[in-house]
């Protein structure tokens, strides 16, 4: 809702208010930013400081310093001696600007200026800023109600007699009264994304950002504050965002006088944009939100915003299909008859979904070659992509297929002919990232090629899904095509975003997922056009608990692509039971990514079983409210919970680290059921291996066996164990202040059927339902 009155400004979401002043100095003044206030509450909060201190400077006469005030556009060298959001040089080099404040305005939709952007505000506010040299600054402000989240962007214009560069542009800045917070980044590397990173604030300048042209691995857009003393479900929270993929900074400064200014954009190392006269610059979109619940507030909230506002529609409520993945199964090495294989036993086992990877065109027998001919190889497919497509069709699944369409490898047709569409730096060898150069996505008849090309590949098969990859970081800037070099890492985006809707929207009934080498580029900006993203390439299940649990801080797992690879696991060489595997897979968009046929008949049991049960609980897996119950980051093992949103049903995962002996077992606690309500609560039921057991088999058997020998391995192959069959029924205030008790963990001695038996990364699955009518409970 939106109010405007005596130079007040509020904004309000269902639980949250943002309440500026232009009353004063013809300043946006952040009065509040915070939990909701009455709409008549506000007039109190107008300020009272009038004079400034010491050697403080006032920018106008008798009036307070700018140091002193909280502002969302700060003029520049008059006194507020912040990082300001905004910098440029002025006709003649100037960068002194004494902004004032204009006029406001209500808009139905901010200006986009070709980049994605929250879908469908329920209002949007500009408040517009003049500079006496001419220079024009307009800040915009979407309000999500239901979301909790007010965006922000900022607009500049130049009508100033002569050229204006901008230095530094980002999307806000936004200043919080005191200092007592904490900084909570998701920071990581290549197979290792989205490690949650807690920092408290001291006085100074903590920046951070990612410089390598892609939103990146090593420090996500995503990022929030939490008041001292927050935790999973109470406290003060505020998180941050960007709907963008490229390059960016943050910035959280705590000043002298003990405030906090939070600041977010474009990376500004290098960042120089010309504007002539006549000519405006649009900052990417900002995402705020604020809760006073917890972390656990903060993420529901951008979980709204991204499942509601950023993906496309088509998909809002599209049950996304179980994928089988060839990559980590063949890599490069397959035909079309192993492909066919492998697509039998996927359909057999309720796969809907195969998708071919990388290397069925060109000469792309390994990552030294092919990139950018999007021929199909004959050799491996000789059918064509139509053929292999029609034959997984036939298997009555869809099929869908891997792409790289911003590089290009030396070694490929596409270089030979065009050498200069690579990003090269004039007189400089270019760097490679896994032998390839990146195409220069802002000359607009490389942008022309690409869509041409990738567009001719997807017309020419019955392709249902696309996984469209980007596998280096961006490196020697240069761009014939721009006119100050300054511009490149966004122009760069901005050409991006030109393919994506010539490609991603022009098709959209293909579901997209994206990759960059996993989640290099998992950001709000190609979830825009892509609703699932691969958000790592390691699929260890241990490791994956805490880059799926990090990443949930700031997206929901709807936007997760989560495989079940083979063991050992490629990335770490751990072994990790198959149903831990699933366990921590089915919490994201499940997908398979190994030899099916090399599955034994055990497991191929299993996966069915698997596969069954994810197609059963879809809805709420891929659609419910998705909560942290134990963070790896704080504890060893892992919990999640999902929850349908009308709560009458839930799954929690419980994931076991490394098993410790006679350890204490609290019972399980849960959270946010209806302490009212009565719950069935039942483990899936799962089958133990009987090699499990090692030796101790002779202690649970009658005769004595050899646990290497033959006897138990062929008896292994028709025999398996069930795991403890636990079911209750528990009230849901027992569940949540109380605790599940459950069976005993098997703890070296004794064997009896009513232990609960697990090792090393074990993982237990709950399914809870509201019962009806708690009477006829059993
Ligand atoms: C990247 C992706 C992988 C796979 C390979 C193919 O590494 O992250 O999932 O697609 O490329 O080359």
């Amino acid at each position: 809702m939106l109010n405007i009155g005596e130079g007040l400004i509020q904004l309000h979401t269902r639980d949250t208010s943002y309440i500026l002043y232009t009353g004063r100095q013809g300043l946006p003044e952040c009065l509040h930013y915070g939990g909701r206030i009455g709409v008549d509450d506000a007039a109190p909060l107008l300020p009272k400081v009038e004079a400034g201190y010491g050697g403080d400077v006032v920018c106008r006469d008798g009036q307070a310093a700018l140091s002193s005030l909280r502002l969302d556009l700060s003029p520049v060298n008059r006194g507020d001696y912040r990082a300001p959001a905004l910098l440029a040089e002025l006709p003649g080099g100037a960068t002194t600007a004494d902004y004032r404040f204009q006029t406001s305005r209500q808009l139905k939709e901010a200006p986009a200026a070709g980049m994605p952007h929250g879908r469908e505000p329920d209002e949007v506010l500009a408040l517009d800023f003049a500079e006496p040299g001419g220079l024009q600054v307009e800040l915009f402000y979407s309000v999500f109600c239901e979301a909790n989240v007010i965006t922000r962007r900022m607009r500049v214009t130049n009508r100033c007699a002569g050229p204006v560069r901008l230095l530094r542009c980002l999307s806000y800045q936004l200043d919080l009264p005191g200092r007592d917070y904490e900084l909570y980044n998701l920071t990581g590397a290549w197979a290792r994304e989205t490690q949650l990173t807690r920092r408290p604030l001291a006085p100074g300048i903590l920046r951070f950002g990612n410089g390598t042209g892609a939103s990146g691995n090593r420090v996500n857009p995503f990022f929030f504050l939490a008041r001292r003393g927050a935790g999973e479900t109470t406290g003060e929270v505020y998180g941050f965002n960007l709907v963008y993929s490229g390059s960016h900074e943050g910035s959280v400064e705590v000043d002298g006088f003990c405030r906090t200014r939070v600041s977010q954009g474009l990376w500004s190392e290098g960042f120089s944009w010309p504007l002539a006269p006549g000519q405006s610059f649009t900052t990417p979109e900002a995402v705020l939100t604020f809760s006073d619940k917890g972390f656990d507030g903060m993420s529901q909230n951008m979980h709204h915003f991204v499942k509601n506002h950023i993906i496309p529609p088509r998909w809002r409520n599209a049950p996304r299909p179980v994928l089988v993945n060839n990559w980590e199964g063949t890599y490069f090495n397959f035909n079309e008859g192993k492909l066919l294989a492998m697509a039998r036993v996927a359909a057999k086992l309720g796969a809907e979904l195969f998708v071919l990877d990388d290397g069925w065109f060109g000469e792309r027998n390994s990552d030294k070659a092919g990139l950018g001919d999007y021929d199909v190889n004959r050799k491996k497919l000789p059918g064509g992509l139509s053929g292999l497509a029609g034959r997984v069709n036939a298997l009555g699944m869809d099929f869908g297929l891997w792409v790289e369409p911003e590089m290009v490898n030396r070694d490929s047709k596409l270089y030979r002919a065009h050498p200069d569409w690579a990003v090269v730096s004039p007189g400089v060898t270019p760097a490679t990232g896994r032998h390839q150069l990146v195409l220069d996505i802002c000359r607009p008849e490389v942008r022309e090629y690409i869509i041409n090309s990738v567009n001719a590949t997807l017309d020419s098969a019955n392709i249902s899904y696309v996984k469209w990859d980007m596998n280096r970081h961006i490196s020697d800037n240069y761009s014939p095509a721009l006119e100050d070099q300054g511009q490149f890492h966004h122009s760069y985006i901005l050409g991006l975003y030109e393919l994506l809707r010539g490609i991603c929207e022009a098709r959209p009934d293909i579901l997209f997922e994206g990759c960059a080498s996993g989640g290099n580029r998992y950001d709000l900006g190609m979830l825009y056009y892509m609703p699932q993203f691969w958000i790592s390439d390691d699929s260890d299940a241990h490791e994956r608990q805490r880059i799926q649990t990090g990443a949930s801080y700031g997206y929901p797992p709807c936007t997760m692509g989560c495989h079940v690879s083979a063991v050992p696991n490629h990335q770490t060489l751990r072994v990790t039971a198959l149903e831990t595997r699933f366990h921590t897979a089915m919490f994201g968009l499940l997908g398979y990514e190994l030899d099916m046929t090399a599955l034994t008949r055990s497991q191929r049991a299993d996966v069915k079983a698997q596969i069954a049960y994810y197609k059963a609980h879809r809805k709420l897996l891929q659609f419910g409210e998705f909560h942290r119950l134990k963070s790896p980051f704080e504890e060893a093992g892992c919990r999640w919970m999902v929850c349908s949103p009308d709560g009458d049903e839930a799954l929690v995962g419980d994931f076991l680290g490394l098993m410790v002996p006679n350890a204490d077992e609290p019972p399980m606690r849960l959270a946010h059921l209806d302490p009212e309500a009565l719950y069935e609560i039942a483990v899936r039921p799962m089958k133990i291996d009987i090699e499990t057991f090692g030796g101790l088999i002779n202690y649970i058997l009658p005769v004595h066996l050899n646990p290497d020998g033959l006897l138990v391995r062929t008896a292994g192959k028709f025999y398996r164990m069930d795991t403890e069959a636990e079911r209750y029924t528990a009230s849901g205030s027992l569940l949540c202040r109380a605790g599940l008790a459950r069976m005993q963990n098997f703890s070296g001695a004794g064997y009896s059927d009513s232990l609960r038996f697990l090792h090393d990364f074990a993982s237990r699955a709950y399914y809870l339902r509201r019962l009806d009518d708690p009477y006829t409970a059993t």
